[in-house]
């Protein structure tokens, strides 16, 4: 893939549209998680110091083309200014009249924030007539939205072929990251794929043994794997209609040399709750109550081996009940080491989606991982080999 490069292009005095995702967790009004306001900010520096009229272009929720006030992108504005340092120019819509105002207003290097993209039906439908209007406010278009490339947007796909369409900085991290994850990795390459269900992943694990060596399955799903394999899983979370499915996928990683590791023992409980008596059964002791609710040591210990004899690894899921302590012993050993490889650099490790990065946090070393997407389904469908829209729409 090739794109152009921020670095050469001349911006003094250009007026860069830039789609940023700062579709944040908010309550009553105030920012929960700001990870994704501060990823932007290099490229916002960046643009400033360059002396670029800076104009931000984003979403918040989904309003459906209609104004809902709680989903204006105002509160927004003070945020993003207090972690600039300088100030943030807010217009009350995306296109027309005021928009324009706002834009012609600023200074070299300032920055304006236009109202909730998605209050316009034009956005999601990829409507031309939408996407005009908003090129009309720019020179350039910059996207630094990884998180938000998969959805073909006019802002995030049909402005790209408008004007001059360039990645934003994190966006070119997040791609290289991925690049070098899955792309051309360094071999060989080892897998984690958690979470509760197999139904949500199967294009993933379908893509995944194709390109892995190896792929460590964890979380509930893992369950699903093990009852096809003929072992009673109790009262455990399980997709049982999957068993099929299941084993075409177990037969397409053989056929394809990637070798899965299943679990081979398992940490099973009554209840799901902090602190219960557990047990750590082998495959064949699972009782008819029995719940399985993370990784037994056995498994984790295998998985640890199997990272250390890896030069790349990439993680998309838990593999227990990681907010439950006991259940998130393996998760958290697996993060572990996965850091500590990756900050002695032998390992190459990514990781991302929604739950991931909730569990590296919890294990406290999502900042050593070589890198961590906070995308949750750019980079599912990233993962499933899926060409991103917005992403696409960026190649020169
Ligand atoms: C996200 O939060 O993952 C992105 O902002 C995309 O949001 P969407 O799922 O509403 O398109």
């Amino acid at each position: 893939m090739s794109f152009r490069s921020l670095e050469t292009a001349d911006l003094a005095g250009k007026r860069a549209l830039v789609r940023v995702d700062i579709n944040v967790p908010m309550e009553a009004g105030r920012i929960t998680d700001d990870t994704r306001l501060r990823a932007i900010l290099p490229t916002l520096y960046f643009l400033s110091e360059k002396g670029a009229k800076i104009v931000l272009l984003a979403h918040f929720d989904r309003p459906k083309g209609k104004r809902v006030p709680a989903m204006s992108l105002k509160p927004l504005a003070d945020p993003l200014s207090d972690l600039l340092e300088q100030p943030v120019a807010f217009a009350d819509d995306c296109i027309g009249p005021h928009a324009k105002a706002v834009v012609a207003a600023l200074e070299n290097g300032g920055v304006a924030l236009l109202e909730n993209l998605r209050f316009h039906p034009g956005e999601e439908n990829n409507d031309p007539d939408f996407a005009a209007e908003l090129a009309k406010l720019g020179d350039l278009y910059v996207n630094d939205a990884f998180s938000a490339a998969h959805r073909a947007h006019a802002s995030t796909e049909g402005l790209a072929h408008l004007l001059p369409a360039y990645p934003g900085l994190s966006m070119q991290r997040e791609l290289e990251a991925l690049d070098a994850a899955l792309g051309k990795p360094r071999r060989p390459v080892l897998g984690i794929v958690g979470g509760s269900k197999v139904s949500t992943k199967l294009d993933l694990l379908n893509n995944l043994v194709t390109k892995l060596d190896r792929l460590a399955i964890g979380g509930g799903m893992a369950n699903t794997f093990l009852a096809a394999q003929g072992v009673d899983v109790g009262a455990s979370l399980c997709e049982h209609d999957l068993g099929d499915t299941a084993r075409e996928i177990i037969a397409s990683a053989k056929a394809a040399g990637c070798e899965l590791l299943l679990p081979v023992d398992v940490v099973t409980a009554r209840e799901v709750k902090p602190n219960v008596a557990f047990s750590v059964r082998s495959l064949d002791a699972v009782a008819p109550d029995d719940r399985i609710l993370d990784a037994g040591p056995e498994t984790v210990k295998r998985l640890l081996e199997a990272m250390d004899s890896s030069s790349t690894l990439i993680w998309n899921g838990p593999l227990g009940v990681f907010e439950v302590p006991p259940f998130d012993a393996a998760t958290v050993s697996a993060a572990k080491r996965a850091a500590d490889l990756a900050m002695a650099g032998k390992i190459v490790a990514v990781a991302g989606g929604g739950d991931t990065v909730a569990a590296l946090n919890h294990a406290g070393v999502a900042g050593e991982f070589t890198f961590v997407s906070t995308a949750g389904g750019a980079f599912l469908e990233w993962m499933e080999g899926k060409a991103l829209p917005g992403v696409a729409a960026l190649e020169t």
